[in-house]
């Protein structure tokens, strides 16, 4: 059997970027009140004469193609995570494949929201264990600004979510030395509504009318608390999880990316695991919480700066809306 081994990643955000400062502006919170609740500084914001989800995982992709040093045609499949597509269909992934020159391939796109990545590499990892693709390009990307409600009543939404793309290549490999160990997937739809975007919903008899325009059904609504309580409990059980299942202890991870939801969730998992600053990855302060894009951000960011290695025992982990969670654990 084939192993599914990491070859490439690649980042981008917007250059739009929007401090603590600016957000106070136009919305009653603090640059204080964000940066101990959220750890969160300053974020960036898609421009929408320049930036779409397509482009930026264009771009993102084109940066794991340079670094794997392969040719764009060799990629043979793609999945594309994301819940905020260019079109309310098709998804994001076509017009990605378009720009990248490479139709006729299979491009899947996922809507797991902040888990969307690690499902799908999950989902990349296993195709390629089964011989049905070789190398398999795997994204998150988002525009979360454009869904937020960017007044007083949203601010528990609208300073955490940001934009911005990442990119990773996977391909079929005899080593096993290198090579993603296992994914963890996880699901409870008794939350669904806990984090949620409920309209434009197709369960209506109109889609959108001028009565749900003047609501706000289509910003982004979370129940913070709640949220933040099973994020930290999910987070360590699902870690845990893959250790388990690989014969592994905390202290043989050399890097946990978790995906960046709350510079404090981090913080209480690193705690929990007693690890080191060195030993987790965070870029939420300059960043924000990019959904799905997150954790391939991250990953593209700690490769650069020379915290992923060859070799490096690396665990990834999320939690999000659906509730939804999951880990993978990658030997680089
Ligand atoms: O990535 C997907 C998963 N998402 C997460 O994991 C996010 C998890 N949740 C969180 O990160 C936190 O719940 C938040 C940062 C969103 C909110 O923090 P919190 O400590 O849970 O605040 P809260 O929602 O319980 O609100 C506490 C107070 C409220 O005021 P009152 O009712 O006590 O007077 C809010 O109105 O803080 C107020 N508040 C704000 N004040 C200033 C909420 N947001 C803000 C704000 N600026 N931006």
């Amino acid at each position: 059997m084939k192993h599914t081994q990491v070859i490439g990643v690649g980042h981008y955000v917007p250059e739009n970027e929007l401090t603590n400062d600016d957000l106070a502006k136009f919305i009653d919170t603090s640059d204080e009140w964000i940066r101990e609740r959220t750890g969160i500084e300053r974020r960036r914001w898609f421009d929408p004469e320049k930036d779409t989800v397509a482009n930026m995982a264009t771009r993102a992709a084109k940066i794991a193609i340079e670094r794997a040093g392969i040719a764009t045609k060799e990629i043979d499949f793609i999945v594309f995570a994301t819940i905020t597509p260019d079109y309310f269909f098709p998804g994001s992934g076509v017009l990605m494949q378009r720009e990248l020159g490479l139709q006729g391939i299979g491009a899947l796109d996922l809507r797991n929201a902040c888990s969307g990545f690690i499902y799908g590499l999950s989902v990349a990892d296993n195709f390629i264990k089964a011989g049905m693709y070789k190398t398999i390009l795997v994204i998150g990307a988002e525009i979360q600004s454009s869904a937020l409600d960017k007044t007083t009543a949203g601010r528990n939404t609208n300073v955490i979510f940001a934009d911005g793309a990442g990119a990773m290549l996977v391909q079929a490999s005899d080593d096993p030395g290198h090579r993603v160990l296992s994914t963890h997937l996880h699901a409870d739809g008794d939350y669904a509504e806990e984090l949620y975007v409920r309209d434009p919903g197709s369960s209506r008899k109109v889609r959108l009318s001028p009565e749900l325009i003047a609501g706000d059904s289509f910003k982004v609504h979370m129940n913070g608390n709640f949220v933040f309580k099973h994020a930290v409990a999910r987070f360590e059980e699902v870690i845990y999880e893959a250790l388990e299942a690989n014969n592994k202890t905390p202290a043989d991870i050399d890097l946990l990316i978790p995906h960046q939801a709350n510079l404090r969730i981090s913080q209480f998992v690193q705690k929990r695991l007693k690890f080191t600053d060195e030993k987790v990855f965070n870029n939420i302060m300059y960043l924000g919480n990019t959904t799905a894009a997150s954790i391939p951000i991250a990953c593209s960011e700690a490769w650069e700066q020379g915290r992923i290695k060859k070799g490096s025992l690396v665990c990834l982990a999320a939690f999000g809306s659906g509730f939804t969670w999951a880990s993978a654990l990658i030997r680089w």
